[in-house]
């Protein structure tokens, strides 16, 4: 496979650990603050981070390059408050679309179109993930200091569907 995309490939392969330790370290604090439903939301959304790293770890493999499995940072794992806590995820969930973007360029100018088609996966679940995340922080900023608006919440947080995605036109 092209090198350069197999190193970037094995870039992402890096941020998506990341991002499943990352979130496994928020359901931690989630946890042990007793928001039990917040801390259910994320170590599902750290196991998926975990599925989309495998994903790309069998795509480089299947197509002739090496998966690299890194060391990696570790993550912050102290919030103030649960809206720091999903600002964070969203602001880390930008990145991690900008980051897929520039894959997404950089297989164009590659002129790999096998690559190409197997991002637009990452593409889509992005656009998913960032909306929700998005709907989650305006349901945080809406219910603000209100104890029991956070008890509901926390309760309810594995019910919420983004409301900001358009329908797919297919
Ligand atoms: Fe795999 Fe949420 O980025």
């Amino acid at each position: 496979m092209n090198k350069k995309i197999e190193n970037i490939l094995n870039i992402q392969v890096d941020k998506e650990a990341f991002s499943s330790r990352l979130y496994l370290a928020m359901a931690v604090w989630a946890e042990i603050n007793g928001l039990s439903g917040i801390s259910e939301f994320l170590y599902t959304h750290s196991e998926e981070e975990r599925m989309h790293m495998l994903k790309l770890v069998k795509f480089i493999n299947e197509r002739g390059g090496v998966a690299k499995i890194s060391a990696i940072e570790k993550p912050k794992s102290e919030f103030n408050s649960v809206e720091e806590l999903f600002s964070d995820l969203l602001n880390h969930e930008i990145m991690i679309t900008n980051s897929i973007n520039e894959i997404v360029h950089t297989c164009l100018k590659e002129k790999d179109f096998t690559t190409h088609n197997f991002m637009q996966w990452f593409v889509s679940e992005q656009m998913e993930e960032e909306a929700l995340a998005r709907t989650i922080m305006d349901k945080i900023k809406m219910i603000g200091e209100d104890k029991g608006g956070l008890y509901l919440f926390d309760r309810d947080i594995n019910k919420i569907q983004s409301q900001n995605i358009s329908p797919q036109v297919n």
